[in-house]
């Protein structure tokens, strides 16, 4: 049997239970000071105080976090994470102002992602998102989340899906899977938005679901994308071949996509940087987690979720880094941590909620990852911080010291 031990641990902070926290619940964590973790072949075993009995360490790695805090593995549950290229030629025309709908206008933004990840290869996207889950994971990322979204044929699409299932045979992250066909009309349908739409539902999502490699469906529903209307046909498609509906609201309009999210019964909705107040209402109804991208606000220059009432309104707040080369080219949930309290006003322990518990319900994985409870995956972060204060209020270095994944170091 594979042992860890991990002992002396100043502050253990960690939500607790399988499914989203909402209301004051999200801010009401575990602390246990002066802690101990036993991890029996990547699950976690028993959680203590005090020193652990020396029969717990026997056969065991025995790991000393000398004072520190620990908390879950970060879940990191909106990412586009499988494109090709890059879009910094972008920068010079935000500085100039225009604004991403225009630089997506001029046919640049995700339309120029879509050219250069139809252009690349399996072997060559996966390599790419692969150097990427390196990079998350020495940030603290444990588990997140993956959209295709930039083939937009059915061909380019499955390639995108499979690199996520590569991702998960090769890496040790966990990476659920998204089909996100519907992230935009190719230019070659701008002109015929129907005939796009009936090749998503009768094409692409059944032969998505014939491949059992997404478990959800996600739409990006914003002037000039695709309407709430059009969400909906796609998103109900995409239930009744199993994948659980997400969807991109409110980023930029307010063009009923919160409403129908709630509606719809969505596991999450995301962004909601302008979510009406009968968006959260709808959201709170229908059980939906808002999944908010604070790094997004930031790179876009816009505002900030309204994420304090959404909380006092019992939705259930997560927070993710959507990490794409186009509106948030940052794959850190550190930053999306301090943005969090800061742009937010979240307390860190509704923060750590958000990106721990609240994103892996967001992804359906709340019964295996997201706390430190007996019987969950041994995911967890040493960091250089005495406590869950410290690392919401440090900005800009890396504070993750030892990151363990399935009881093993990486
Ligand atoms: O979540 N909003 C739509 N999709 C991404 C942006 C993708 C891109 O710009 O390439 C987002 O912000
Ligand atoms: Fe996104």
């Amino acid at each position: 049997m594979n042992k860890l031990l991990l002992t002396n641990i100043g502050m253990l902070a960690t939500p607790q239970g399988n499914g989203p926290k909402c209301g004051e619940e999200q801010g009401k964590i575990q602390i246990l000071k002066d802690a101990w973790v036993l991890i029996e072949d990547g699950i976690i075993a028993k959680v203590g105080t005090g020193a652990p009995d020396a029969e717990l360490a026997k056969d065991a790695e025995v790991l000393d976090a000398e004072g520190r805090l620990v908390t879950p593995g970060l879940v990191d549950a909106h990412t586009h994470l499988i494109f090709g290229g890059w879009r910094q030629n972008e920068l010079g025309m935000k500085l100039h102002g225009a604004t991403y709908l225009e630089i997506l206008a001029a046919g640049c933004g995700i339309l120029s992602t879509v050219t250069s990840t139809r252009n690349a290869t399996e072997e060559e996207l996966t390599v790419k998102a692969s150097a990427a889950l390196d990079e998350m994971m020495k940030l603290g990322t444990t588990t997140c989340e993956a959209k295709s979204g930039y083939g937009l044929t059915t061909e380019h699409e499955l390639k995108a899906l499979q690199v996520i299932k590569n991702l998960n045979d090769r890496h040790a992250m966990d990476v659920a899977p998204t089909f996100m066909g519907a992230h935009m009309v190719p230019s070659e349908y701008k002109d015929n938005r129907e005939e796009y739409i009936r090749i998503l539902i009768e094409e692409m999502i059944p032969a998505v679901a014939e491949q059992g490699i997404a478990k959800f469906c996600d739409v990006f529903c914003e002037t000039g994308v695709f309407s709430a209307e059009e969400s909906r046909k796609i998103l109900e498609a995409g239930k009744k071949y199993g994948m659980v509906p997400k969807i991109h609201a409110d980023e930029i309009d307010p063009i009923g996509g919160s409403v129908l999210a709630g509606e719809i019964g969505a596991i999450s909705s995301e962004h909601l940087i302008v979510c009406p107040s009968e968006g959260i209402a709808s959201l709170a109804k229908g059980g939906t987690i808002a999944c908010l991208l604070p790094a997004t606000s930031f790179n876009l220059g816009a505002t900030f979720a309204p994420a304090r009432e959404m909380v006092e309104a019992g939705v259930p707040v997560a927070m993710a880094s959507d990490f794409n080369p186009g509106s948030c080219p940052c794959l850190n949930l550190q930053f999306v941590i301090n943005l969090g309290c800061l742009k937010y006003k979240l307390t860190p322990e509704e923060v750590l909620t958000a990106v721990t518990l609240n994103g892996a319900a967001a992804i359906n994985m709340a019964d295996k990852v997201g706390s430190i409870e007996v019987g969950k995956q041994g995911d967890l972060v040493i960091w250089d911080a005495p406590d869950l204060d410290y690392i919401c209020y440090r900005v800009g270095s890396n504070l993750a010291k030892t990151v363990i994944k399935r009881g093993q170091t990486v």
